[in-house]
């Protein structure tokens, strides 16, 4: 394993040079990996596995367009796609990928064909760390181990086929076989991980919950939506406030700050951004890092994923989601948004080659709808 150093503190790595696929493949050949749940990450894993010369088999309820999908994937009913429960009992390494809330569900059907030796697998921590709240506790017999791509299963596939890999963190809870740490990596590197980097389940789903609570969409967009208001209170068109608040970070910035980083940022814009972004940036982070916190505690203390159980069990839970989802969609900065990126060229198909002024017109009254929203 390699010890890389992450800004001054060593860590462990797993890249490709040190455990290649045909390694992977070796450790794997007399596994049936049953991949559970064709959502998100099913279908990611599991093409990426087959596609890597991997056994793998996918268990999914019949009758749902989830199956269909799974069909139309590749998966042949009868040799490579099962009803769950017939997958769960073939396979031997067991890939618990149903939504955090169905896995509660399914739980004791899953028990009862983990049997001495098998292994199971997630893609989160969330199962056995909040055990209490979620009833997940594997027998003492099998393996138990996670990888967490970082990112969407539509990611982790779409950066494959691009022979690129998303990177993922690997833990390792229960090595009942002796063999968890090579069977773990193997199916990290299976998967089409670009590199794995070491956690526990704990630190896992800790950081996961802070992080999509936090910077990653909560508090960005609670951010988006402070910053936004600000500027149309001041009189702002729409177009222009959602341009300053997200359509230049997105288009712009981002991909920059992807490629070299913020202090690469800071170093090559202009010199008036430079000083208001290096006289703000710490008044920010103050204001901030309170709420931090207080997410932190919030997750660590069981609340977070108590309310996540809880919320996703109650009967009208889709109807309450859809009208959170509404109310996000349909406001103002995020219409205003839906203009501004019909007005992208890549988003004008015909229109974009097309130069005659009845076209122009009709770029101007998208302009003009995007600013009079609201
Ligand atoms: N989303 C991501 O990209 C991502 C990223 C990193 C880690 N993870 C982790 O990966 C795991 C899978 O997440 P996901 O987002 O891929 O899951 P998901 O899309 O929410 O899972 C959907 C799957 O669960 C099945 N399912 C739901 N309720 C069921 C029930 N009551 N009985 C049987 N099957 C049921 C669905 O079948 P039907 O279609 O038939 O309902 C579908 O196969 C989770 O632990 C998640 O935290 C996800």
């Amino acid at each position: 394993m390699a010890k890389l150093n992450f800004g001054g503190v060593e860590e462990n790595v797993v890249t490709r040079e040190e455990f290649p696929l045909s390694k992977a493949q070796e450790v794997l050949k007399n596994e049936t990996v049953a991949v559970i749940g064709y959502g998100v990450q099913g279908p990611g894993q599991a093409l990426n596995q087959k596609d890597n010369g991997i056994n793998v088999i996918v268990g999914q309820r019949k009758n749902s367009k989830t199956w269909d999908k799974a069909i139309k994937d590749g998966f042949v009913p009868g040799e490579t796609l099962f009803e769950i429960e017939e997958a769960l009992q073939r396979g031997t390494i067991i890939c618990y990928l149903l939504s955090d809330a169905a896995q509660i569900a399914l739980w004791p059907t899953v028990q009862k064909h983990l049997t001495p030796g098998k292994a199971l697998y997630f893609s989160h921590g969330f199962g056995i760390t909040f055990n209490e709240q979620t009833g997940i506790v594997p027998p003492k017999d099998v393996d138990v181990f996670l990888v967490a791509p970082k990112g969407s299963g539509t990611s982790l596939r779409r950066m494959f086929l691009q022979g690129r890999g998303l990177n993922s963190s690997y833990a390792i809870f229960q090595d009942a076989t002796g063999k968890a740490k090579e069977r773990v990596v193997a199916l990290g590197i299976a998967v089409g991980s670009g590199y794995l980097f070491e956690t526990d389940f704990k630190k896992e789903v800790y950081s996961d919950l802070t992080g999509e609570r936090g910077t990653l969409m909560g508090a960005i967009q609670g951010i988006f939506a402070a910053q936004y208001q600000v500027l149309r209170d001041k009189g702002h068109t729409p177009s222009e406030a959602f341009n300053e608040t997200v359509e230049e970070l997105t288009q712009s910035l981002m991909p920059l700050v992807a490629e070299n980083g913020m202090d690469w940022m800071y170093a090559n814009c202009s010199t008036t951004a430079q000083r208001g972004a290096l006289d703000w940036w710490k008044k920010f982070r103050d204001a901030t890092a309170p709420v931090f916190k207080e997410l932190y505690e919030s997750v660590a203390t069981g609340k977070e994923s108590q309310r996540s159980i809880d919320s996703n069990s109650q009967a009208d839970y889709r109807e309450k989601l859809d009208a959170e989802l509404k109310e996000l969609r349909d406001s103002e900065m995020w219409q205003a948004g839906k203009t501004v990126r019909s007005l992208r060229p890549e988003n004008q198909s015909v229109e974009a080659s097309a130069t005659d002024s009845s076209t122009k017109d009709v770029f101007r009254q998208q302009a003009l709808k995007a600013e009079s929203v609201g």
